[in-house]
């Protein structure tokens, strides 16, 4: 297309991250600052029957110690709090407005003081009494009671009856449990006061004009007088998709002082947010003994909590994906006292498919089939739920390439019949699947005589690179050195956007820089058909295109004005035009990013220590449009694959209704010594029907699968089948 699009780039905020040169939320600094520190629930549920803040203030350069009790006003609709991404169903959280508890490290009580240790110290003075109630915090204990929630289900045929008629059949459990998105930059609110009422905060968040909503709807405040800026964010993950309690918390101490107050949650008090739920998932399969897949059942039990419905697909993907004619789902949540879960990284599918393509593996094993020729055996050109064709599915040649890259060929399907030394050798493989979606989403271009164009838009970037591929898009369609584009973004004044989140915003708000800059085109067109002599006086809009800083005609290169020639004639120092993408999503597609995942494990065989020795993963995603940021987002994930296999569980004791290891030292993710060689391939996918660019995004769809790999891996290698994640080395020591 031109010589951006499709490249390495390196980050063009690379040198401002790695200098220190980027701020986040909690490092803007403006004079008369104070700091807050956030009370915290020792209870799961009950009520507060009193809070005595004397000591703490009693402490000098305490300023004031906000609670239920003294707080000012906030919005009484559930309303008023539900942000974008709130469930449906349910009263969102409000922050100190009511002495009621709903979950253990709910925070309770804001200290205030002129410097961060002083409040960090006089929280821990803040006495509190409570009246406790009894608490429910095992999702296994409370299964039964779990009710059903309608979507996503959309049977066909009649499961029941063919598992009980299959030649062949696997039934079994699978269990996720809770895992926290841990992203390095912590939680945080710097809220200036700029006087008259008016604030602008810095806020760690995925989403800056649904925290500009947010605080005005809660705060009742107008539009104009609360701007939210988040122009670097250190790890989202989907933690950051809704407002959290600290940025409502610190809106609400700068009206209470009148003053600008910052708020950094410790990472102890993020395992207060959002977490993935923990999932029972129950999978039924039967196929005839050829492999013919003709029953598939998928049943998911996930944690909510008692005030809202938090639900994803989970179970949708597993008669989506594969050819079946009897499939049927349920999805069921069950209430405990803990915070409301949130998204993480493809919710949804991260669990469910792991349950899925394990119960692929264990039908294979069933059927004696190798596991990847099963998956042909059931592969379907259409989407087997909707039954209707795909804008583009190039999941066989995932399979293919990325089981030519791993050797999948040299596999002895017995398992423990491979080692190396005295480690078994286990090769396992999965299917991945994740939405491509976009949403509408708008950006304003100005572009200046000497060459030059300002390109903004509201969206965030998360770490994901949407810096680097907006510049990218926008020097191609401008014609354009990438150096002479400059990004803005994470601010809530500018053009609208959707959070940042469901692997849309590169398609997103790289088609709204694309129809953005058609109209630049046009104005350029004009101004350069006015010009005495013109080369382009009969050129019509769709013969021209903007390249090396000139307007040339496709059909005959030396048909060239350049930019700056054109607008020096008409006048002109700047052109400046905002619009908004209007995707018309034909409703007889589907639209779906897939993935081939192989991995390679081994396992000692006196001590079952397990590692991850090789990962392959096969991405089908539409146009990629920066090999270098997309292939880190793919291998990302699959570090992220190997914490969820192997490390990642938030253990709850159930006595105390409390999170025990919310800490990162407790809490174990994939460390340099446990990731070893990671090989990501794009597969080519043209696909001309999704949207004009043909990007389908890539921040999810690289974690689906990728555990469910590293299990059958595991089983392979051991004979073993543990179901319940991770897969520590005291469940394979289980008899
Ligand atoms: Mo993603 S879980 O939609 O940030």
């Amino acid at each position: 297309m031109a010589p951006y699009i499709g490249t390495s780039t390196s980050r063009v905020d690379g040198h401002a991250k790695v200098t220190g040169g980027a701020k986040y939320a909690g490092e803007f600094n403006v004079p008369g600052l104070a700091y807050g520190s956030v009370v915290t629930s020792t209870i799961a549920k009950g009520r507060i029957v009193r809070i005595d803040a004397s000591e703490a203030l009693r402490v000098h350069g305490v300023i004031d110690v906000l609670t239920h009790e003294n707080r000012p006003r906030m919005a009484d609709t559930d309303h008023a709090y539900k942000d974008f991404v709130a469930p449906e169903q349910g009263s969102p959280f409000r922050p100190l407005y009511d002495g009621k508890i709903l979950f253990s490290g709910q925070p309770i009580a804001l200290v205030l003081a002129e410097e961060w240790e002083i409040a960090r110290f006089a929280a821990s003075l803040v006495r509190v009494e409570y009246k406790a109630e009894a608490h429910a915090t095992d999702l296994q204990a409370e299964r039964a009671k779990a009710f059903a929630i309608e979507k996503p289900e959309k049977p066909r045929g009649y499961a029941a009856k063919a598992y009980a008629a299959a030649d062949v059949r696997h039934e079994a459990e699978y269990s996720i449990p809770i895992e926290h998105h841990n992203p390095m930059e912590p939680f945080a609110s710097t809220v200036i006061w700029d006087g008259g009422g008016k604030l602008t905060v810095y806020d760690k968040t995925q989403g800056v004009q649904n925290v500009q909503g947010y605080v005005c709807s809660v705060f009742g405040m107008k539009p104009d007088d609360v701007r939210v800026m988040s122009p670097f964010v250190g790890g989202g993950f989907g933690s950051g998709l809704r407002p959290q309690y600290q940025v409502a918390l610190a809106v609400l101490a700068a009206r209470a002082l009148q003053r600008s107050v910052r708020l950094v949650l410790t990472r102890q008090q993020m395992y207060g947010l959002g977490y993935r739920p923990a999932t029972i998932e129950r999978l039924s399969l039967g196929a005839k003994a050829d492999g013919t897949l003709d029953a598939i059942t998928h049943e998911a039990i996930a944690v909510t909590s008692q005030y809202e419905e938090f639900a994803r697909n989970d179970t949708a993907w597993s008669g989506l994906l594969y050819q079946c004619a009897n499939a049927t789902y349920a999805h069921k949540l069950a209430r405990l006292d803990l915070p409301t879960p949130s998204d993480m990284r493809a919710p949804g599918a991260t669990t469910g498919v792991y349950a899925l393509e394990c119960a692929m593996d264990e039908l294979a094993v069933a059927l004696k089939l190798d596991p990847l020729e099963l998956r042909l055996r059931c592969y379907s050109d259409r989407d087997q739920n909707e039954n209707i064709p795909y804008t583009s599915k190039k999941l066989r040649e995932c399979y293919r390439q990325g089981a030519h890259a791993f050797g999948w060929d040299k596999r002895n399907p017995e398992p423990r019949s491979m080692r190396d030394g005295s480690e078994l050798v286990g090769w396992g493989m999965a299917t991945g699947v994740w939405e491509a979606l976009q949403m509408n989403t708008a950006a304003r271009i100005v572009l200046t005589a000497n060459g030059h164009a300002e390109v903004a838009c509201a969206t965030s970037d998360i770490g994901t690179g949407t810096y680097t591929i907006m510049a990218q898009v926008a020097a191609d369609m401008l014609g354009l050195p990438l150096d002479n584009v400059t990004i803005k973004l994470g601010d809530s004044t500018l053009p609208q956007s959707p959070v940042e989140g469901g692997s849309w915003m590169a398609a997103s708000v790289s088609n709204a820089i694309a129809v953005t800059s058609d109209e630049v085109r046009k104005e350029l067109l004009r101004l350069a058909k006015k010009m005495p002599g013109s080369p382009l006086a009969n050129a019509k809009l769709e013969e021209v295109t903007l390249a090396d800083g000139k307007i040339v005609s496709k059909r005959d290169a030396s048909r060239a004005v350049s930019i700056a020639d054109v607008m020096r004639h008409g006048a002109v120092d700047r052109i400046e035009r905002e619009k908004s993408t209007d995707f018309q999503d034909d409703p007889s597609y589907a639209r779906n990013t897939h993935s081939a995942i192989f991995t390679e494990v081994k396992v000692d065989e006196q001590l079952d220590v397990i590692r991850v020795t090789r990962v392959v993963n096969a991405v089908a995603a539409g146009r990629i449009l920066n090999t270098k940021t997309a292939s880190s987002q793919i291998m990302g994930s699959a570090v992220w694959g190997i914490g969820m296999a192997l490390h990642e569980e938030t253990l709850v004791d159930h006595h105390l209704g409390r999170f025990m290891n919310a800490n990162i030292a407790e809490y174990h993710v994939p460390v340099n010594a446990d990731v070893h060689d990671i090989k990501v391939i794009f597969v080519d996918e043209a696909d001309d029907i999704i949207n004009p660019l043909g990007i389908k995004g890539v921040g999810e769809i690289g974690l689906v699968g990728v555990a469910a790999a590293i299990a059958n891996a595991i089983y392979h290698a051991t004979g073993k089948r543990v179901r319940d994640l991770p897969i520590t080395l005291d469940k394979l020591q289980r008899p």
